[in-house]
């Protein structure tokens, strides 16, 4: 192969996951990043993150739509090969970064301002699963749910990249948790992530979660659909309840007596939208996250891994519901 070719995979048509991918080599990006126009770190991906925004990606479903063909994946680890002046990274580090796009590659540039150093108790696998998640975490249950130590978190979808996650972000913030999660399997994968209790999505989740809590202080909910207005009826006085995503499939509406009864509020968490233009914004959540798990609370939970060559594999478990914790890509495995 050529030095300056790569392997990737591209999304070529919008026909859904199982048939818009192809493996393809490519030249090696240059360093330059989207969002840092002629500047950016170029690193070596050994593991490329997974998440729901390629699956929707591959039906021209996500608020974000490349002209085709493109790569998709937001988040890599690897290791820098070359990093601007003036970048907290140099060439050598292992690192865990967000890119946007171009994850699903050997090759990925990212603003340095999106690229960490990776903890040497982190494999490359935890590395590509730190940042979209854990850094949505930290901002839904902080920045917008402003949870404080002591409190109480219900988290939707907790087996999930999202849900494990906020179960460990949470503890590390010194809150209480409860996961709601839809089978045993599930079950065991939030216990995992540190839930302090689980429910289940089929069973009378909401009643049970009120008499072992007296109500929660803060619902993170990725998942939407008809446990919307039970989200809501858990929350105690002043009460918040984060939307963070949908992958029950539909847009829940509130009607907002509710909130006016029970001095309560709906609140929305939209990472990306907040974060990608704020640089400080991210190196302080990196910071804080860096703490978590320095202390042992923030160890990202890997379920299914896959070769590049079957990154469709990868996107079909997120489809089919059978994900848990976080899907990886193992570029150089
Ligand atoms: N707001 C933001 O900034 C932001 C950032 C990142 C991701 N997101 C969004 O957050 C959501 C969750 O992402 P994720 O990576 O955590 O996904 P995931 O790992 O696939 O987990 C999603 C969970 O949703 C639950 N679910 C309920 N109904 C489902 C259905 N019909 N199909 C699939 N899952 C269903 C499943 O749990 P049970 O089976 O236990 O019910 C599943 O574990 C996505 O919508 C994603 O786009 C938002």
């Amino acid at each position: 192969m050529d030095s300056a070719a790569m392997r990737a995979v591209q999304i070529v048509d919008l026909s859904g996951p199982a048939s818009a991918l192809r493996l393809v080599e490519l030249p090696e990006p240059e360093p330059s990043h989207m969002l840092t126009p002629g500047s950016g770190v170029v690193i070596d991906v050994h593991a490329g993150g997974v998440s729901f925004p390629e699956v929707l990606q591959t039906r021209g479903a996500y608020q974000l739509k490349p002209p085709l063909p493109f790569v998709p994946g937001s988040e890599v680890a690897g290791v820098v090969r070359s990093a601007p002046d003036g970048a907290a990274v140099s060439a050598g580090d292992r690192v865990a970064a967000f890119c946007v796009l171009g994850g699903f590659a050997e090759t990925a540039v990212a603003p340095e301002f999106l690229t960490f150093p990776l903890d040497d108790g982190l494999d490359f696998a935890q590395g590509a699963a730190l940042m979209l998640n854990y850094h949505t975490a930290y901002f839904a249950l902080h920045h917008r749910g402003r949870l404080r130590a002591g409190e109480t978190v219900l988290v939707h979808g907790a087996a999930g990249g999202i849900g494990t996650a906020s179960l460990q972000v949470a503890k590390g913030l010194g809150a209480e948790t409860v996961a709601v999660v839809s089978s045993d399997a599930k079950e065991r994968v939030a216990r995992e992530a540190g839930a302090d209790a689980v429910v289940r999505s089929d069973g009378a989740w909401k009643d049970e979660v009120k008499e072992r809590t007296g109500g929660v202080d803060v619902v993170i909910d990725p998942v939407g659909g008809d446990r919307f207005t039970d989200s809501l009826r858990s929350l105690r006085e002043g009460g918040r309840l984060v939307v963070v995503g949908f992958t029950g499939g539909s847009i829940p509406e509130a009607r907002v007596n509710r909130l006016l009864l029970n001095n309560t509020e709906i609140v929305g968490a939209g990472w990306g939208a907040y974060a990608l233009g704020k640089p400080q914004h991210n190196r302080d959540t990196a910071a804080a996250l860096a703490r978590m798990v320095e202390a042992g609370t923030v160890r990202p939970l890997v379920g299914a891994r896959f070769p590049l060559e079957r990154a469709a594999d990868a996107l079909e478990t997120i489809d089919q519901r059978r994900a848990t914790g976080k899907v990886v890509l193992d570029v150089r495995a």
